[in-house]
């Protein structure tokens, strides 16, 4: 079997450029997690040292990551992942409140859209936010849809396709004052942005381990303190009663270890990301017919989104892929399906730029000579493409 040295070494070989879609795993992180594993493998509601050894691992975590989050350690609730938080931030608030009404950005990731859409069904009133054409919250609009019915408001903090970063802070402002609750998926822009949960008066918030070089399959829901929300898991109690099921202690451990180290240089490796970001758009901003999605300076220092006039995303991904470059189009998570991203459409890019979406994330394993060899290949793969395309360029 390889050492973890040896794989990681063969999958450097690949230009990894889909960091927006989850990151390799940290090797410190790992080495804690399989401590847990192997030493401290009791479950955290039994009575005997073991239990108990791992309950103390838990609250050790939750501490840790409250303390780097700006939150309290029982505004800390560990779930399975971004999924369920903004599942359980959703329903967990319109099932228990009176009041009807649910607004979310049309930008959401497809577990806060979706979610909104089922609730729709059960008889829920359900606004989706427009956002302008850099994918940037129309906040005029938002407000004006805020009436005494209204129960919650989620706005992502950036967006996982294009990058742009909401003004979160000016939303809860406005949230505070007409008395709706707010919540936030900060799942992308966790370990990139200082988060200072308290300062950004929030209600609820959702973050997903894996994103930061954590494991996957582990996340947390803040809820403020005073926020009452209904389980979404029904079971044992655990997580004081908000969500049920045997504690996933190694995922938390890593969860915490994860984001303690994106922590340390989370500054200076954001810096130096940027500058390689800038490098990628203006190169690629070279290429004839192509376009940059969102906005130019409210991004994600990690995010780039281009479109290229007449080519099909899906076939950039693939011959990208035997350059060894890993790419995406559209959301990850829905790029199997031919359908073009909602969120390209909610900015009200053309079609025939939405199919020719491009999104490449960088991660702290990313070198400036990739971004070079990068920067060869997509502009031949874009030409050969637009060869063999129908649409005239
Ligand atoms: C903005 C955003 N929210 C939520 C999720 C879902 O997180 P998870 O994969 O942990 O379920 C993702 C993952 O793609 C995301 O990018």
């Amino acid at each position: 079997m390889q050492n973890y040295e040896e794989r990681k070494c063969m999958q450097l070989k690949k230009i990894y450029l889909d960091n927006a879609a989850t990151t390799q795993v940290d090797e410190r992180v790992l080495e804690e997690m399989q401590r847990v594993f192997l030493e401290n493998y009791g479950n955290a509601s039994s009575l005997h040292s073991f239990g108990q050894n791992a309950l103390e691992e838990m609250e050790k975590s939750r501490e840790k990551i409250a303390r780097i989050l700006g939150a309290k350690p029982k505004e800390i609730y560990f779930t399975s992942g971004g999924t369920e938080s903004n599942n359980a931030a959703i329903k967990g608030i319109m099932n228990l409140n009176e009041k009807n009404k649910l607004i979310v950005s049309s930008i959401e990731h497809p577990s806060i859209i979706k979610t909104a859409e089922y609730l729709k069904e059960k008889g829920k009133k359900v606004f989706f936010a427009q956002v302008n054409e850099k994918g940037i919250i129309k906040i005029d609009e938002l407000e004006k849809q805020i009436d005494s019915n209204t129960s919650l408001i989620s706005v992502m903090h950036s967006n996982n396709e294009i990058g742009s970063i909401q003004p979160i802070k000016e939303i809860a402002e406005m949230c505070e004052t007409k008395k709706v609750l707010f919540h936030s998926d900060i799942v992308q822009s966790t370990a990139k942005i200082k988060i200072d949960l308290n300062k950004l008066n929030l209600n609820l918030a959702s973050v997903s381990g894996h994103k930061f070089y954590g494991p996957k399959g582990v996340g947390l829901l803040f809820v403020k303190e005073g926020t009452k929300i209904e389980p979404l898991i029904h079971g044992g109690g655990q997580e004081k009663k908000i969500r049920s099921g045997t504690e996933n202690i190694p995922g938390i451990v890593g969860l915490a270890k994860a984001l303690e180290l994106t922590e340390e240089n989370r500054e200076q490796e954001m810096n130096r990301q940027e500058k390689l970001r800038d490098k990628l758009i203006k190169g690629l901003n070279e290429i004839k017919k192509s376009k940059l999605n969102g906005h130019e300076t409210k991004r994600l220092a990690n995010n780039v989104n281009f479109s290229f006039f007449g080519v099909e995303g899906e076939a950039l991904i693939t011959l990208l892929d035997f350059e060894g470059i890993q790419a995406s189009t559209g959301s990850a998570c829905s790029s199997k399906n031919l359908k073009i991203s909602h969120v390209l459409e909610a900015i009200g890019l053309d079609h025939i730029w939405a199919h020719g979406s491009l999104r490449l994330s960088l991660g702290k394993n990313n070198t400036e000579k990739e971004i070079d060899y990068t920067l060869e290949k997509i502009p031949l793969v874009v030409e050969k493409l637009r060869k063999m395309s129908s649409v005239k360029i």
